[in-house]
């Protein structure tokens, strides 16, 4: 079921869209080289629960064991944080992470350079925010999902990426992942309409690679087949008469 959102609960949504935008902020000025993704993950959490009294949308969701997804290069999402894991320059990090407050949730993933890092990488991971920004330009009160998924899609492979298919963006509100649907590609005028109050999480994953995925053996990562970089780049919004508030962004991004 896709639900229109009271005033009351979208409230919420920005509180817990600002505590994750802000927690956001922190891990990407802390992950440096020579930081496991379990120290990034431990500060996620104390930032979170002790410092904000608020809840860490991922831990135990689906048996989903930490407060942070933290990928590397090839790994698109889903990334499990561990002491073993310890940054390297050159490295593409994604964190993506979800923020609840009062019951209502809200979901964000930035793509961060480790250090000095190829220009390539670094183009990709530009792209990939680009187009989520392309994406939300023709969403709107009546507009259908096609349309955001054609002008994200359209903007990235024009630029050689590939659009994965096989991970799309979602509704959400009182769980993380709720209906509808929201793919990052398709047909302009094609797919469910959209209206002022859904709130919906969109996250373009991009790579420089093949759009094909592979699943890992830890039963949670996500990479991409070919083993080329992925890029995510991911904000909650809600929708408006005239486009979208989007939760979780600081005022000053
Ligand atoms: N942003 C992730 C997604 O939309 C949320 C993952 S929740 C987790 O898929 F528990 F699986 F990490
Ligand atoms: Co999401």
């Amino acid at each position: 079921m896709v639900t229109i959102k009271s005033p009351e609960h979208i409230e919420s949504m920005r509180i817990a869209g600002k505590i994750l935008a802000r927690t956001l902020e922190l891990i990407e000025k802390a992950a440096r080289p020579g930081v496991s993704t379990a120290e990034l993950d431990r500060l996620a959490y104390d930032f979170i629960v002790k410092e904000n009294k608020a809840i860490p949308s991922f831990l135990n969701y689906d048996g989903y064991p930490a407060t942070l997804c933290t990928s590397i290069d090839d790994e698109i999402v889903h990334g499990i944080p561990s002491e073993k894991r310890i940054l390297q320059e050159g490295q593409l990090l994604k964190i993506d992470c979800g923020v609840g407050w009062k019951g209502y949730h809200t979901d964000a993933a930035r793509t961060v350079p480790i250090g000095k890092v190829s220009e390539e990488k670094l183009r990709l991971a530009q792209v990939c925010k680009e187009s989520f920004f392309e994406g939300i330009k023709v969403l709107r009160n009546g507009e259908r999902l096609g349309t955001l998924g054609e002008a994200i899609q359209t903007y990235a492979e024009a630029r050689g990426y590939g659009v994965v298919r096989a991970l799309i963006g979602h509704g959400i509100g009182e769980t993380v992942h709720e209906e509808p649907d929201v793919p990052n590609y398709g047909k302009a005028g094609r797919g469910m309409r959209v209206f002022t109050g859904m709130t919906l999480a969109i996250e373009p994953m991009i790579n420089l690679g093949s759009y094909h995925i592979r699943q890992s053996d830890d039963g949670w990562t996500i990479s991409t087949a070919d083993g080329l970089c992925s890029a995510h780049y991911e904000n909650t919004v809600v929708i408006t008469d005239d486009g979208v508030e989007i939760l979780t962004l600081l005022q000053e991004d």
